[in-house]
């Protein structure tokens, strides 16, 4: 099978970064078309960067990174530095890159590759807020038919929430876009917190990335040595969750994912629930299904893939 072509849209983030560096490491399974940042973890100019900072790390300079939407569809930028850092990948001391950022703006670039490419032929990996996506789709509709698969990180069932009690943080940046995204008619499959908590990175599985010797391994156990200490204070875990990487890694290995074709409706409405992921797991409404939510994985299999692939940077 010839490699899949994929567009990563995200907001770096360590888990971010860490899924972009399994995608750039992988070129038979995925041809990366480009990286598009969307405001989320960190402001956009920061976003941008760090997505810039993560293809250099990889030797991938060639894989063209541009800027998208630096706010919500109708909402204040809510960010998460007090798990990222202020730099969003606080932990490893990596250079400023010199790779230019494109000067088309990633929405618009969304737009072209789907127009460009043969229809049902490019996957949207979306790893933050579902902005960019979510505003392609607005200004340009006839590209949604045209988009493949959705395989997006976000949302929860039997976890609720990690930003508030309810939500998960990237559903609950931009409920609008999510709720478009949701509505979309794509064929979306959902990285839900139910799966990415049980991604956790225990100190030997940080061991064998440290101990790959390479640039790109020692980054990513520094980086998850810095992530792990909100989550160990917060869950009582072992360590830090590697939420973005089950996206990449699901395209590559789907067999190590489980879940199910469900309804899936996002609450945009509420205060106090604002960004819920409303899942029919147990299928006790007539709603249709419209994603497949993730809901387990084979830990082990999931960190043998990273550490051979993210060995070969
Ligand atoms: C999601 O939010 C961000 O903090 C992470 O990068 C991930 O995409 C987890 O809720
Ligand atoms: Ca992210």
């Amino acid at each position: 099978m010839p490699p899949r072509k994929i567009i990563i849209d995200t907001d770096p983030g360590q888990d971010d970064a860490v899924a972009i560096l399994l995608a750039l490491s992988s070129p038979e399974d995925m041809d990366v078309l480009g990286i598009t940042a969307v405001a989320g973890n960190v402001p956009l100019e920061l976003t941008q960067k760090n997505a810039r900072i993560v293809c250099e790390l990889a030797g991938k300079t060639d894989v063209p990174v541009f800027a998208g939407c630096d706010r919500p569809m109708g909402r204040q930028l809510v960010t998460a530095e007090h798990v990222h850092g202020k730099t969003g990948l606080d932990g490893p001391s990596l250079p400023d890159p010199t790779m230019p950022l494109q000067d088309q703006h990633a929405v618009d670039f969304i737009i072209e590759t789907l127009h460009r490419e043969d229809a049902g032929t490019v996957t949207l990996c979306v790893l933050g807020p579902l902005t960019n996506i979510a505003t392609a789709f607005e200004k340009a509709p006839e590209v949604i038919e045209r988009v493949q698969q959705i395989v997006l990180m976000g949302g929860a069932y039997f976890e609720v929430g990690n930003i508030t009690p309810t939500a998960e943080f990237n559903i609950y940046v931009d409920p609008e876009a999510a709720e478009i995204t949701f509505k979309s008619g794509v064929d979306i499959v959902v990285m839900p917190l139910d799966v990415t908590h049980k991604a956790l990175v225990t100190q030997p599985r940080n061991d064998a990335f440290r101990d790959l010797g390479t640039p790109s391994g020692i980054a990513v156990a520094q980086m998850t040595d810095f992530f792990e200490r909100f989550d160990k204070e917060k869950y009582g875990s072992n360590g830090a969750p590697l939420h973005d990487p089950c996206v990449t890694a699901y395209l590559i290995a789907p067999e190590l994912f489980s879940g199910r074709h469900i309804n899936v409706e996002i609450e945009t409405q509420s205060d106090l629930t604002r960004g819920m992921t409303v899942a029919d797991w147990w299928g006790v409404t007539d709603r249709p299904a419209n994603a497949t939510f993730i809901g387990d994985l084979d830990a082990d299999g999931f960190f043998a893939l990273l550490v051979e692939r993210i060995g070969r940077l």
